[in-house]
């Protein structure tokens, strides 16, 4: 199997704690881990398996006039990026209780960037065992990939993860 490129963003939180989680459980191959904030997209350009790590922290991160968030600065930076050939995993960290209604929608938002580079987007999820209201990541009876909870279902991280990751080693064989 090629090598993963891992690529996540902010640091210091639960989506760091949940991109170590998903990296030391892959023994099979090697896994390169990127910081957003710390790369530019052509790195993203030398994996043909990626996998990228974001979480939701409402609507005001995406405004145009916000510019402290890690992936508001990478993002535009993968406009134009062909990934063509190239598949891509996406996880995101979001809170069931308090944000039911817009539960993990920066993994949607994250999906459409990614799909118009080319790349493939593999590892949906089904919503068995999700409670939630609403999610822009939850596209044709699926959630486009991996949501997690840190905040309220922590205890479910390893064994979502696990689970996962038997989607999409496969895949990138
Ligand atoms: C200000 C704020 C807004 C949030 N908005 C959402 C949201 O819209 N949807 C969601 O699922 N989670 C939301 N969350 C929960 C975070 O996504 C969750 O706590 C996540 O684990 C944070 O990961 P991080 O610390 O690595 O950024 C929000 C959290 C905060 C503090």
């Amino acid at each position: 199997m090629s090598k993963i490129g891992l690529f996540y963003g902010p640091e210091g939180g639960n989506v760091e704690r949940a991109a170590k989680i998903v990296a030391d459980k892959i023994t099979t191959t090697e896994v390169e881990v990127h910081k957003v904030k710390d790369v530019d997209a052509d790195v993203v350009a030398q994996y043909s398996c990626i996998i990228m790590g974001i979480s939701t922290l409402g609507k005001h991160t995406w405004s145009s006039d916000n510019t402290g968030n890690d992936w508001d600065n990478f993002l535009p930076k993968l406009n134009g990026l062909d990934l063509k050939g190239k598949k891509v995993a996406l996880f995101g960290l979001g809170d069931h209780i308090a944000y039911a209604d817009f539960f993990v929608d920066s993994m949607g938002d994250l999906a459409d960037v990614i799909k118009e580079t080319g790349a493939e987007i593999i590892g949906q999820v089904s919503d068995e065992g999700y409670e939630f209201n609403e999610s822009r990541a939850f596209v044709d009876g699926k959630f486009i990939g991996l949501p997690l909870d840190e905040d309220f279902e922590s205890d479910m991280t390893e064994k979502r993860v696990a689970n996962w990751l038997k989607i999409i080693l496969p895949e990138f064989e």
